[in-house]
């Protein structure tokens, strides 16, 4: 396919990563259009594990090029040490590198300002990632006070803005967190400019690039990071965050028309997770949230927190493929359900007394909703090893069929392990 793409279809962490490194080797772009580096995935290469943040997953394949584009929100310090370390690892990836001049940039009062946002929330904090991600998404739209890559490689651009911007956040900052530090303008350029003298060699006009190649006959591959019920139009706002993580963002966040996407597949989590607020109908806040988090290591790549865990809410995943518009769906992890005698899909929404299977456009009435259970069996048998989906227990094969009519899209993939051979194409 000369375009395709892979999106998280529940709120994120789904292992979309495994499913773009499986793709990559028959694409020769692969791109993320969107957030920054509060995504997170690991990547086996080589037999060394790698943690990435921003850059594209594809970044370790020597045939690929790798596109950071406009809609992504870039912390040059996070692409270097990104960078670096992968380089630490025997692996130059630099030259592989390409970053958009229009993409955002994230600076120092960014993550002062989501601190002291946060804090202010309280209870009702979003529990965002500390990155700095919301806040320079709201700078750019806001447009007074936004940087972009093309301005940060312009010594004098991004010195002059940085002086106007600093002067302006102070004040906010000051207000907010009286006690808090005091930003200093020339330390800021000096440490931006050292960063920018070294990304400068891969910043470039993307979108006519990407056009350019489609129309050479280039394979792309659009890696979605986070997951559709995180994004800031259709997800559970305002648990959510601040870029279109859904299969919406392909077009705004690459300037690539969404026409050119031949196929849509949807990462599902074979059971559900959430970091950070917000409502969660199945999840299950005792012994069996925690066997799944343990056998399913669902930690953060990004934070290290824990991540909640429930039951696949089949409801909200279905939405996430509504509005992805996905061909298809991937069903990741299976294998962390083995070993339960009996599991559970949440089918349908109790919201005082109405029973529904349409997801709640307000977080308040998802916050009410009681998940409708289907009880399917479970099995015990370790399915790692097993590449054939008539090889998998009776009851395995029935949770696969089950997810793909509650979800409504057709199965191209179950993933039962991390390695690249643990993978059952249908
Ligand atoms: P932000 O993206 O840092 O602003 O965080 C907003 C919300 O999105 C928080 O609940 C985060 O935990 C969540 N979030 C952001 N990135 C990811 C991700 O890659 N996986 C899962 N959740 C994420």
């Amino acid at each position: 396919m000369p375009a395709t793409s892979v999106i998280g279809l529940q709120w994120g962490d789904e292992a979309k990563g495994k499913v773009v490194d499986l793709l990559t080797e028959k694409h020769d772009i692969v791109v993320r259009y969107q957030g920054g580096n509060n995504a997170g995935h690991t990547v086996k290469f080589d037999g060394k594990t790698y943690k990435l943040s921003l850059l594209p997953t594809g970044i370790l394949q020597s045939h690929v090029k790798s596109v950071i584009a406009p809609g992504v929100v870039v912390n040059p310090h996070a692409v270097l040490k990104e960078l670096d370390g992968l380089a630490a690892g025997g692996q130059d990836c630099s030259g592989r590198l390409m970053i958009s001049d229009r993409a955002h940039v994230i600076c120092p009062w960014h993550l002062l300002e989501e601190a002291a946002l946060e804090k202010s929330r309280g209870a009702a904090a979003i529990g965002t990632t500390m990155r700095g991600i919301g806040t320079c998404y709201r700078d750019k739209v806001g447009r007074s006070h936004a940087i972009r890559v093309g301005d940060l490689i312009n010594r004098d651009a991004f010195a002059s803005k940085v002086c106007e911007i600093v002067r302006f956040k102070q004040i906010i900052l000051n207000s907010l967190n009286p006690d808090g530090e005091q930003m200093n303008a020339d330390a800021i350029i000096a440490d931006y400019a050292a960063a920018a003298d070294r990304i400068r060699p891969m910043v470039a006009d993307s979108t006519n690039y990407l056009l350019d190649a489609l129309d050479n006959g280039k394979w792309l591959l659009f890696e979605g990071a986070q997951g559709s019920l995180l994004d800031v139009d259709h997800g559970t706002f305002p648990y959510v965050t601040s870029s279109n993580s859904s299969g919406c963002g392909i077009h705004s966040g690459s300037g690539v028309p969404e026409r050119e996407i031949k196929k849509m597949i949807g990462v599902v989590k074979a059971y559900t997770t959430r970091v950070g607020g917000g409502p969660f109908p199945s999840e299950l806040d005792n012994e069996i949230g925690q066997r799944i988090r343990i056998a399913g290591n669902e930690f953060g790549t990004v934070t290290g927190r824990p991540r909640r865990c429930g039951w696949l809410d089949a409801v909200a995943t279905r939405y996430g493929a509504r509005i992805s518009g996905v061909d298809s769906i991937a069903i990741a992890l299976l294998d962390v359900l083995s070993g339960f005698d009996e599991l559970f899909i949440c089918e349908a929404y109790d919201i005082d007394g109405r029973v529904t299977r349409d997801f709640p456009s307000r977080c308040e009435d998802l916050a009410a909703a009681k998940p409708v259970l289907r009880r399917v069996p479970g099995w015990q048998e370790d399915i790692t090893g097993i590449t054939k989906f008539a090889d998998l227990p009776a009851s395995a094969q029935q949770y696969v069929n089950d997810v793909k009519k509650l979800v409504g899209k057709p199965v191209e993939l179950v993933s039962v392990g991390p390695d690249r051979s643990q993978t059952i194409r249908m």
